[in-house]
Order: structure tokens, then C-alpha cells, then sequence
């Protein structure tokens, strides 16, 4: 084939496709004119009422033992827009799709209800995401965006689970939070569980892949402003370890008693001592970082001392303290919290619910074999991610 007609055939190719996109540009300005016409509030919205509409964002998924890189996908997520809308999906579908969720579908859709950044909940999603379904989001609740994080998201036939919004720009990307997932906790929580049945368990040889950054921190806070100089503060403590719904009902019962909740989150050393070799599941700022997603609480100690002292009560202003145990423990044959009691501070909040970091990893024991080959299964995935992984810049 000679040169010339070569250049010449890419020389109008090149000019068709500029002409395709100047008329796709127009019909957009088209577009855009009708609507700024109708819009004479100039808010954006395409009505004329003076209010601008709030931009409804999506997210979707199982938020099985729900962790901080779960919250910090819906803090980013809610970044995105003014109100976020989070689908959690069913057990039955985890199930079909996954294996079996640890947290069923009342526990999970709580914790994720809790999470500061979450404007609502709709239960019961399917796990497909189908065109219908996302129809329906946009059209039944107002959806202007739907959010995941950039780890592949594939539907049963392999297929790009977001393809249809993103075919219509209305699908928006975060970054996936690195070093947690519900596979690695369901690992810690496997390990936990074959200890506590006295089974030797070697310690895990896996490359750290999470960083807590002071501005992960900061992020985490968010505007949570310090308590007011008359404010009652409350302070809870504990290890707030595998965070939950137990957890969410203390926080919230803490939060009636005052206008601040401080939380102490108590040193990794303290809670092997008093728990064992083989606790926490989570080391004290994954677990510090659980806490302060959580919308009932203001502020968190990293590392709090297990024992009250005189002198965190004073430093803190606080005006009651709660803890999260119902039996009260002893730290070197002394209540944990004497101090507070001595000093007529102490109020007992029984426990709702029934959760610790052994009750769960029971669940995941009683149901071992489909916990390590789903784990077993998920873990070459992740494994698979990070080879692959590239920079995302988090919004
Ligand atoms: N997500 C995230 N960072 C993580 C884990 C999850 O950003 N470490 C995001 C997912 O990308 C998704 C949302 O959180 O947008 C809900 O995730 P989920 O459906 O619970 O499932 P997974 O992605 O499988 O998360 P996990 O492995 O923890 O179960």
C-alpha cells in the first residue's frame, strides 16, 4: 500500500473523529444552554426554586466486620458529594457470591448506619449491581454518583460490575485503603480462634502494607471541634478491638450522658496482658482509627492507660466515666477504675450486646473450613492487587 494513501487515509480518519467530537461538544453546550435556561437560580440544579440540590452519592458492599479502610472508603465517597447513600448487600447474596458473611446483615448494616460519614442506608442490595437496579438508584432515590474503591469489581460473568454508570459518567473512583480487608481480619480472627483452642499457629509473615499518616488521623477526625469549656465530658475506655455494634451501643449510651465522648483506646501491651499473648486483632491505631469513624465519638486517646488515673480525669476535664466492660477488671489487683469511682465518676452502662474480639472469632471457628477457603481463595486476589496496584490519588 503506497505512503501517501496511508497519511491521506489517517489524515481523514483524524478529521472525522474531530468533527464526531465538535458535535458531541455541541450537543453538550446544547444541552447545557436548555438546562441554564430552566435553571433560574443559577444553582446548578435546573429549577428555579433558590435551593441547590444536594449531590447523592452511592456505595455499595457487604462492610463485613466493618473496618477503617471500609470507612475510609465512605469518607471519600461522601467526599464525592453532599449526602451519601450506602447499599449493604444481603446474606444470602454474600453467601451465593462470597461465602459466609461473619456479620449478618442487621449487624453489619448498624455498623456501617454508625459511621460519621453516612447519610443513609438502604438494605437488602443485591450483590449484581444490574442496569435495573442502578436505574433505580438514580431514578427511585436520586443518585447522582456511584462510588468504589479501584480494586476490580467484576460481576459473575466477569464482566465490569460499574459498567453501566460508567458508561453514562456518573460512576467515580476511590482509592482502595491499603493493609486491611475483611480477609486479613478474617485471618487475624482464624489465628485467633485456633490459639484460644491451644493450636500451635505461626506468626504470620506478611508485608505491612498499612501507614497510619497523622493526616489519616486529622482525616478521621474530620470537624469534630474540642469540647466547650462547660462541656460534661464522658470517657469511655476499652481496647475497642474487631470494632462493632457492641461497641457503637456504648459510644451512643456514652453520648446521652454528656456533650463530649473521649474515648481511650487502650495500649496494645495493656491488652495482651489482660487478654492474652495472641490480642488484639488490631493494633492500637487501626483500632483507635475504628473509634473515631464511629459518629458518636468526639475524640480518642491513643494508647490510654487500662488503669483511670487522677491525672487523665483532671488533664480531660472529665465529668463521667464509663467503661466498656461490664465486669469490671483489675489491673495488678486494683479495679481499673477505682480512681474514677473514689472520685464518685463512675457510671456502669450495661452492655446491649454481647461482642468481643474470642465471641467472634468463634463464629469464624465454627465455620473454619469455609472461612479458610474463602480466605485461602481471596487472599491470592489481594495478593494479585498489590502486584498490579498503581497510584490513585485519594479525593
Ligand atoms: N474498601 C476499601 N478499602 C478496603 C476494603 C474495602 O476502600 N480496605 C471499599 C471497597 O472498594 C468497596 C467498599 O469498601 O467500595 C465496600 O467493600 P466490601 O464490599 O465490603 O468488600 P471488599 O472490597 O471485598 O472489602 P473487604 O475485602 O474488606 O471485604
Amino acid at each position: 500500500m503506497p505512503a501517501s494513501f496511508l497519511l491521506g487515509l489517517c489524515a481523514g480518519l483524524a478529521f472525522a473523529r474531530a468533527h464526531a467530537r465538535r458535535d458531541a461538544a455541541k450537543r453538550r453546550n446544547d444541552e447545557n444552554d436548555e438546562n441554564d435556561e430552566n435553571d433560574r437560580d443559577g444553582d446548578g440544579d435546573g429549577d428555579g426554586d433558590g435551593e441547590r440540590r444536594p449531590v447523592v452519592v452511592y456505595m455499595d458492599g457487604c462492610f463485613d466486620t466493618m473496618h477503617y479502610g471500609h470507612a475510609n472508603a465512605l469518607r471519600q465517597a461522601r467526599a464525592c458529594g453532599d449526602k451519601l447513600l450506602v447499599g449493604v448487600v444481603n446474606d444470602e447474596e454474600i453467601l451465593r457470591c462470597k461465602g459466609p458473611p461473619v456479620c449478618d446483615a442487621r449487624e453489619r448494616a448498624d455498623a456501617v448506619r454508625a459511621c460519621k460519614w453516612v447519610d443513609g442506608v438502604i438494605e437488602d442490595v443485591p450483590y449484581e449491581v444490574t442496569d435495573a437496579f442502578t436505574d433505580e438508584l438514580f431514578a427511585k432515590y436520586g443518585v447522582d454518583f456511584v462510588v468504589h474503591g479501584d480494586d476490580p469489581c467484576l460481576a459473575p460473568d466477569g464482566s465490569d460490575a460499574y459498567a453501566y454508570p460508567k458508561r453514562v459518567g456518573k460512576y467515580r473512583e476511590i482509592k482502595r485503603t491499603e493493609g486491611v480487608s475483611t480477609t486479613d481480619i478474617v485471618g487475624r480472627l482464624l489465628r485467633l480462634g485456633a490459639r484460644a483452642m491451644g493450636e500451635e499457629v505461626e506468626e504470620e509473615e506478611k508485608e505491612a502494607t498499612f501507614c497510619t499518616t497523622s493526616s489519616r488521623v486529622a482525616q478521621f477526625l474530620g470537624n469534630n471541634a474540642p469540647p466547650a469549656e462547660d462541656a460534661r465530658v464522658v470517657y469511655v475506655h476499652g481496647a475497642f478491638d474487631v470494632f462493632n455494634t457492641g461497641h457503637v451501643e456504648i459510644l451512643r449510651e456514652a453520648q446521652k450522658l454528656g456533650d463530649f465522648v473521649l474515648v481511650g483506646v487502650h495500649a496494645d501491651a495493656d491488652v495482651r496482658a489482660r487478654r492474652g499473648a495472641a490480642h488484639p486483632v488490631l493494633n492500637e491505631k487501626e483500632r483507635a482509627l475504628g473509634v473515631l469513624a464511629c459518629r458518636y465519638a468526639d475524640e480518642v486517646v491513643i494508647g490510654a492507660p487500662a488503669k483511670i488515673t487522677n491525672d487523665l480525669l483532671t488533664t480531660f476535664n472529665v465529668s463521667v466515666v464509663v467503661a466498656e466492660d461490664e465486669d469490671p477488671y483489675e489491673i495488678a489487683g486494683e479495679d481499673a477504675n477505682a480512681v474514677a469511682a473514689a472520685r464518685g465518676l463512675y457510671r456502669r452502662v450495661p452492655r446491649a450486646r454481647e461482642w468481643s474480639a474470642l465471641s467472634v472469632a468463634a463464629r469464624v471457628m465454627e465455620n473454619r473450613a469455609a472461612f479458610e477457603a474463602r480466605n485461602a481463595r481471596k487472599t491470592k486476589s489481594e495478593a494479585a492487587y498489590y502486584a498490579q496496584k498503581t497510584h490513585v490519588k485519594e479525593s
